[in-house]
């Protein structure tokens, strides 16, 4: 399928790195779409799970049943949520077990191809701000602007584990640093699309910027770059 030629800003990174959370005020400001493709990986795993699947076993069913599900990300309060086949699966995908289970499922390549052909249908009728690993690399290779955030390790987890105490976790920040370290090795070494900045992505460490600080350094880039794509098309 050909890549459209729409608004599209990629925010990839690694876990923790605030992309969510950005992505998000990007997206509202701009008034885009705003598209989580991991909470589609994590929603791969969970059916998956449910369906007493197995990796490495079941490689093929996983895929297929990528495939099949029907993805829809829908406003709900004054956040997101992703329905899948009509279910809300929020809460469900957001569990350190379907987090684990995510990444083992994202390192089948037939499970990314049927996502990345959900995730380029998704942008092919509005301009979007989409959130992941291979984004800017591999989905939308094309896009208007590449941002790749990045932010220490530490700092990561810690984000990572007051998230999960909000959503109730009994947990310790060990276990969650631990999970965060193995989680980046499996992203960066997995041999289909590894988690990398594109060449041409902007990188932005959010160590040391408050999250509006970083949302209004990718806005300036967004109005940078729509300036000079209309000079071009002037
Ligand atoms: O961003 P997250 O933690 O919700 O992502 C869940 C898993 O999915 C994570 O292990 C990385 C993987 N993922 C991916 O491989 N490609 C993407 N575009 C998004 C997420």
């Amino acid at each position: 399928m050909a890549e459209p030629t729409g608004c599209i800003v990629a925010i990839d990174g690694p876990a923790g790195a605030g992309k969510s959370t950005v992505a998000r005020a990007v997206a509202d400001r701009a008034g885009y779409t705003y598209i989580d493709t991991g909470a589609m990986y994590r929603a791969v795993a969970l059916r998956a799970m449910r369906a007493g699947l197995e990796v490495g076993e079941d490689d093929g069913a996983i895929a297929e049943l990528a495939g099949e599900l029907a993805f829809e990300f829908r406003a709900v309060g004054d956040g997101q949520h992703l329905f899948v086949d009509g279910e809300d699966v929020e809460r469900a995908i957001r569990t350190p077990e379907v987090g684990k289970l995510s990444s083992v499922v994202s390192a089948i390549p037939e499970v990314r191809v049927r996502l990345v052909s959900a995730q380029r249908r998704m942008a092919s009728t509005r301009p979007v701000v989409m959130e992941g690993r291979d984004i800017g690399t591999v989905v939308f290779p094309g896009a208007l602007l590449k941002v790749f955030l990045t932010a220490s390790v530490e700092e990561r987890a810690r984000r990572r584990y007051e998230e999960l105490v909000a959503y109730g976790e009994d947990i310790s920040f060990e276990r969650v640093l631990a999970d965060q370290r193995e989680r980046d090795r499996r992203d960066r070494s997995r041999a289909v699309a590894p988690l990398r900045k594109a060449e041409d992505a902007v990188e932005v460490d959010t160590d040391p910027l408050s999250v509006a600080q970083v949302v209004e350094r990718v806005l300036e880039l967004l109005r940078e770059r729509l300036e000079e794509r209309d000079e071009q098309d002037a």
